[in-house]
């Protein structure tokens, strides 16, 4: 799992720089306001994490990110064949949320896959039902899962040894876990080690 660790300590360190950047991005917005009278340019203060997609929930259902409009995504990205880090987050995940109790009713936990491939929504139903009966799990085409990592600035890549057969390969993937708001907008992320009671308290924070 060294690699995994790796790959989860370059992820974290990038969600540092962008979580920077944001802050940075919005304190301009406050500033360039001020100090522009009259002018038309305008710094965003639009997050550089999330965006639109549109994907296939555990059920077969269509869904897109209208969908979570109103309510919290804690959404973390990971395959059901992960033997360690996945597992570990899912649990961790689901312990914030039940530790939020009735003021976390709006927290959605989200699993979007990055191996469409074997990770169909039947495969992805029955894998969500171990972690949390709250817990949904999306899927969808290589375009559809290509699309919303890149909106989520989240690395993978399929990792096969040279000869194996076509079903025998493993996922490198980054894992960070974000609260993305009612608005869809980034709020935090989550890098791997926090504890639930750490994540329970800084979702907290936002309701
Ligand atoms: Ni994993």
């Amino acid at each position: 799992m060294t690699r995994n660790r790796t790959i989860a300590l370059i992820a974290a360190i990038a969600a540092l720089v962008l979580a920077g950047v944001w802050f940075a991005r919005k304190a301009d917005t406050v500033n360039g306001t001020a100090g522009e009278a009259g002018s038309t340019v305008k710094t965003s203060g639009q997050a550089l994490v999330g965006g639109p997609f549109t994907l296939t929930d555990q059920t077969g259902k269509t869904v897109t990110d209208q969908d979570f409009r109103g309510k919290y995504m804690l959404i973390f990205f990971g395959f059901t064949f992960c033997p360690d880090v996945c597992p570990t987050e899912l649990q961790i995940m689901a312990g914030a949320i039940d530790r939020l109790g009735d003021k976390g009713a709006d927290v959605v936990p989200v699993f979007v896959t990055v191996d469409p491939d074997r990770d169909t929504p039947e495969a992805l139903a029955r894998y969500v039902q171990q972690f949390h009966p709250r817990l949904v799990g999306l899927t969808g085409t290589h375009e559809q899962i290509a699309a919303i990592a890149k909106a989520y600035r989240v690395y993978y890549q399929k990792v096969k040894e040279e000869g194996a057969p076509d079903d025998s390969y493993t996922m490198d993937h980054s894992s960070v876990a974000y609260l993305m708001g009612p608005d869809g907008k980034f709020l935090a992320f989550f890098p791997p080690g926090v504890t639930p009671d750490q994540m329970a308290e800084k979702i907290a924070s936002f309701l």
